[in-house]
């Protein structure tokens, strides 16, 4: 257990002239955390984003393929929990138990790989909080269910779709964002002393390093392999504006991703590509701080931001300078936390269940074939990041990944 948190006034804080400290940030977060875990344990949902805040308006069901984001609220939950001690928000996170293990066991999660997302911030963290076999038995089961989708021949694991069907634009994808499932497989190791989950989880971490990293150290969000030979086909792309460009998030989860890898594995090439990484994401930022969603948009796109890639930038920042200190790469990933603090980003009003303005998601087609444009939008990954970020700084680093 960490030490405990400051507290909130009681009353509904509508306070958008001033930046929040640390503390008083985490305060919000937890408050708010308490509020949406009760709305999610009495109707699960996927509360992925909303462009209000209102993230129970959003229409993904719980046990939809899509859903890869319900446990962000169950990680903020738990992360309150770690620093109030407050029996409650155990109680709710608990109360969806049941839901959890019908999901990986009866409800076919078998075109999908962010297991690692639900389920290390769902199963894993509470099976390390609380010593609850059913809880490792279900993340062991995510697991096993996120290990079906290694291809052998090209060492990935596939992004999404059937790993059965060959016909559809997911055969032979992989995508960046998939270095955060990983955590899951190398905890599964640890579990069972099965070392095919840690040896899949390397062999992953070692394709994307070989091939999403471009030569001036900006990525590519997706990587086609060829289905017969696993041999590497090309960069693709479903979530930064282009197949050329250089999406915001993206970089975020693999600078966090290589250095988690390191965390599990020891193998100093992680880390160097998450500094190589980390570097040209911090030369690529401007003077608002909080990145542009995709740093090559052309003049004519809205620049808008993505403050959900800030606040995984700065938990992949934190956990690459806890292994390789580095005071340049310090002082940006303070700065954009401070930022993140500021009205333009924190909505203190308790009433919203959102807490950052201003996440980024896909908004369909751009107007040049093969581009995406995109939306502002509160994002629950953004928050939980967030609160992560304000966690790591107020009582050290969290052992959920
Ligand atoms: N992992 C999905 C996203 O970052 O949008």
């Amino acid at each position: 257990m960490k030490s405990s948190a400051a507290t909130l006034a009681p009353s509904n804080v509508v306070e958008n002239v001033t930046s929040f400290d640390y503390a008083r940030a985490h305060a919000l977060c937890v408050e708010k955390a308490r509020r949406n875990i009760r709305r999610l344990a009495d109707r699960p949902v996927s509360g992925a984003f909303s462009p209000n805040g209102n993230y129970f308006a959003f229409p993904e069901g719980f046990f939809d393929i899509g859903n890869w984001s319900s446990s962000f609220f169950t990680g903020m939950a738990l992360l309150a929990y770690e620093t109030t001690h407050d029996p409650d928000l155990l109680k709710q996170v608990n109360r969806l138990g049941d839901v959890y293990r019908d999901k990986v066991t009866r409800h076919r999660m078998d075109t999908m790989h962010d297991l690692g997302f639900l389920y290390s911030l769902y199963s894993v963290a509470l099976h390390r909080l609380t010593g609850d076999l059913d809880h490792r038995r279900t993340g062991l089961l995510a697991a096993e269910e996120l290990a079906k989708r290694f291809s052998a021949r090209g060492g990935y694991l596939q992004a999404w779709g059937r790993m059965d069907e060959n016909t559809t634009d997911y055969a032979g994808l992989a995508i960046i964002d998939c270095l955060m499932n990983l955590p899951l497989l190398f905890w599964a190791t640890r579990e069972t002393g099965n070392r095919y989950f840690h040896e899949i989880a390397v062999k992953h971490a070692d394709t994307t390093r070989a091939n999403f990293i471009r030569a001036d150290d900006s990525i590519c969000h997706a990587f086609r392999f060829d289905l017969k030979t696993g041999a590497p086909v090309g960069p693709a792309n479903c979530c930064g504006y282009a197949v050329n460009s250089h999406w915001a998030r993206g970089t975020t989860w693999a600078i966090y991703g290589f250095a988690l890898a390191y965390r599990h594995t020891g193998d100093n090439a992680y880390l160097d590509a998450s500094a190589r990484l980390a570097r040209k994401f911090v030369a690529s930022l401007d003077d608002e701080l909080v990145p542009c969603w995709d740093f090559r948009l052309p003049a004519d796109m809205p620049p808008l931001r993505d403050s959900s890639a800030a606040a995984i930038a700065v938990c992949g920042l934190d956990e690459l300078l806890t292994h390789r200190p580095d005071a340049a790469l310090a002082e940006t990933a303070e700065a954009l936390l401070q930022r993140l603090c500021t009205p333009s980003y924190l909505d203190a009003n308790l009433d919203c269940p959102g807490v950052l303005r201003a996440g980024e998601v896909g908004d369909g087609p751009g107007h040049t074939p093969g581009t995406i444009k995109a939306k502002s939008v509160y994002t629950s990954w953004g928050d939980y990041y967030f609160m992560e970020a304000l966690d790591r700084r107020l009582h050290g680093p969290t052992g959920i990944w």
